[in-house]
């Protein structure tokens, strides 16, 4: 059997930092608050002229060289966006276009600030079921485009930008030893729609709407949600937190990070963080501290690499990767 193994990882951050005391000048907010209710203290964002494509394109073709694979060796891409370029077609296929890559399928995602867990898990299936030999996973997010700049309770906590990984299929035996994605583990809740999503659409009002959150009940349903899937992957395969090398989660309030953390009993230094320089960039979080944890040396071949996620829909998800 094969299984989709992480051959290389790339990001780009808009040049443009806005830091919370910019948003003091224009919002009923302050740095302290900020950082203390979420852990951000500034946040990447995109100029005008610079779609998700733009940012995408870049992040790929970053995680691209890291992998030392071809444009021409890819044969499937998927972005995972909440913003994309058009409503359609697909911003993957644009970013498939900007590499000059003729052949094999791009398409979008749709699973919020879960899409990078998703994402992964299709490309893993696409894999196993041999329809494709390397892929680009992609998580790329102009989110300031659907922030009410006016709405301190969203405002404040988003960002822009986008992580990309390579993978490649790797030979495996089943086992947990095996290098590649070992599990991934997804779920969703429509029913609790009405607690974070855009007030537009296309078939709604015709336009993209802007971001309404009731962030209490969210930040409550994250630790429970996103708890309970790291528990349903460890008691999968058997592994307790002191088998996990790195908890790579989801960047939207590093409370719940922390929360979830002591739940499991992981301890700060096996987890990346990103969110204070970056904000939430929601499907573009997990692969930029993945990223991240790469370059800087701290996720290195072989190690247990456990990512998990929540988001508008509800959805959310947990994936269990050996490096
Ligand atoms: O990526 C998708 C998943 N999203 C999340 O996981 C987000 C989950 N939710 C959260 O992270 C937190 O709920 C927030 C960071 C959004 C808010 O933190 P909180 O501790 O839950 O604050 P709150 O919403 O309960 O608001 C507390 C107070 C309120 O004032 P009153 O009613 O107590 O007078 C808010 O009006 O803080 C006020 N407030 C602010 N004050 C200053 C809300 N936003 C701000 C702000 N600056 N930016």
């Amino acid at each position: 059997m094969y299984r989709a193994q992480i051959l290389g990882t790339g990001s780009y951050l808009p040049k443009d930092v806005v830091t919370n005391q910019d948003l003091e000048k224009t919002l009923d907010t302050s740095h302290d608050w900020i950082v203390q209710r979420t852990g951000i203290h500034q946040r990447h964002i995109a100029a005008p002229e610079e779609k998700t494509s733009d940012m995408g394109t870049i992040a790929a073709l970053q995680a691209l060289e890291m992998a030392g694979i071809s444009v021409d060796q890819l044969d499937f891409i998927i972005c995972a966006t909440t913003t994309p370029d058009r409503t359609f077609p697909a911003t993957a296929v644009k970013i498939q276009a900007n590499l000059g890559l003729k052949k094999g399928f791009a398409f979008d995602l749709q699973a919020v600030c879960s899409g990078f867990v998703y994402a992964l898990s299709i490309a893993n299936n696409f894999i196993q079921q041999g329809q494709g030999r390397y892929g680009l996973v992609i998580g790329a997010e102009k989110m300031s485009s659907i922030v009410d700049w006016s709405d301190r309770s969203t405002a404040v906590l988003f960002g822009d930008g986008a992580g990309a990984v390579v993978v490649g299929a790797a030979p495996s035996e089943g086992s947990d030893k095996d290098r590649g994605v070992l599990g991934t583990y997804l779920h969703s809740d429509g029913s609790l729609e009405d607690i974070l999503y855009t007030d537009g659409g296309p078939s709604s009002s015709e336009d993209v709407g802007k971001i309404k959150m009731n962030g209490r009940e969210v930040y409550k349903h994250a630790i429970l949600k996103m708890g309970a899937a790291l528990e349903e992957v460890l008691e999968k395969h058997h592994l307790t937190s002191e088998d996990i090398d790195w908890f790579v989660p989801h960047q939207a309030n590093e409370r719940i990070i922390d929360a979830l953390a002591d739940r499991l009993k992981f301890p700060q230094e096996k987890i990346i963080k990103t969110g204070a320089l970056q904000a939430n960039t929601s499907a573009a979080t997990i692969p930029l501290a993945l990223d991240a944890g790469v370059r800087d040396g701290r996720i290195k071949p072989g190690q247990l690499i456990l990512i998990d996620a929540l988001g508008a829909g509800l959805a959310w998800g947990a994936a269990l990767i050996r490096w």
